[in-house]
Parts: structure tokens; sequence; C-alpha cells
């Protein structure tokens, strides 16, 4: 079992303006194939779509030099590197991500700036999760946190249905 503890850190502006903003100009010719199509949990009900980072994609290298430079985490290289595109969901979905790597990494890219679209982190007692802390979506906000933090995105308490496109990145 993987550390649960939170270290959770949070480092906004994240991107260097322009590398930010080529991102959110390659946003309409991303293709969010079915292919892609990652399911949470119940076919309907908890959807993603994924668009995975090429690894010899420049943002590649960027990002782990990015990561290494601002963050007290360190990387030498990403398991999984893939944009998602989270819609509404009809309750929360409480996860972890320990089967890949030790950390992980969420860049918030677009969408409403909305405290729900972002992400809640809890703590399980016995058979029951209770919300913990919760960090609110902004443009080019970095959230970086152990993989076996307990975690969901919070879009279902969402005021709209408007989806939101992060980076994510384990390693
Ligand atoms: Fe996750």
């Amino acid at each position: 079992m993987k550390s649960s503890a939170f270290n959770i850190h949070i480092i906004d502006n994240f991107f260097p303006d322009d590398i930010y903003e080529k991102i959110v100009k390659s946003i309409p010719t991303m293709n969010w194939g079915s292919r892609d199509l990652m399911d949470s949990k119940k076919e309907g009900d908890h959807l993603w779509f994924s668009n995975l980072v090429h690894p010899e994609d420049e943002l590649t290298d960027i990002l782990i030099n990015l990561i290494n430079e601002k963050s007290f985490f360190k990387i030498k290289k990403f398991s999984l590197l893939t944009y998602t595109l989270q819609s509404r969901t009809e309750e929360p979905f409480v996860h972890t991500d320990d089967s890949s790597g030790d950390s992980q990494i969420l860049i918030y890219i677009d969408g409403p700036v909305d405290i729900n679209k972002g992400t809640g982190f809890y703590v399980k007692q016995g058979n029951e999760f209770f919300l913990n802390t919760h960090v609110g979506f902004f443009k080019n906000r970095a959230v970086l946190f152990p993989t076996g933090i307990w975690h969901s995105p919070l879009t279902w308490n969402s005021k709209d249905g408007i989806p939101r496109i992060a980076l994510i990145g384990q390693f």
C-alpha cells in the first residue's frame, strides 16, 4: 500500500504563459476518440475521455523539468501522461491511482473557474470516505500528490455540465 499521507503541492501559473497558451490552442485539434474512452466505474455514469501525450512530444521533457524545478516531487520519467476531458458525474468517484507510480500531477488546463471542477481529497475511516481537502479548478494550476491518496473529481457537484480539461501525469 502506497502512502496515503496528503503532502499535496499546489502550484499556480505552472506552465510559462507561452507554453500554456500553446496547449490551450491545441485543444480544439485533439482527438477524443472513443478508442481512448476510459470508463471509471459504471458505464454511462462516470466517464472521461483521454488523449495520450506521445512520449516523444516536447511537452514531456518540459514537464519533467518544471516538476523537478518547481515542486518538492522528483521525477525521472512518466508512466502515464494524458489529457483528460472530464464531464459531470452523478456522484463522487473516490479512488486511488496507486497501481501506477508513486506520484501524480494534475494540471487544470481549461474549463470554468469553479471549486467543483477541481479535485476532492478524502480520508477513509472504516468503510466510509470523508472529504478532507478540496482544491478548486483554476487555469494553469498544478496539483501534485502521492498516488496513494483517495481522491475524486468534484464535477458531480458542479452547477453546469461544461467539462474540464486537465493534463494528468503519473510517475
Ligand atoms: Fe485519479
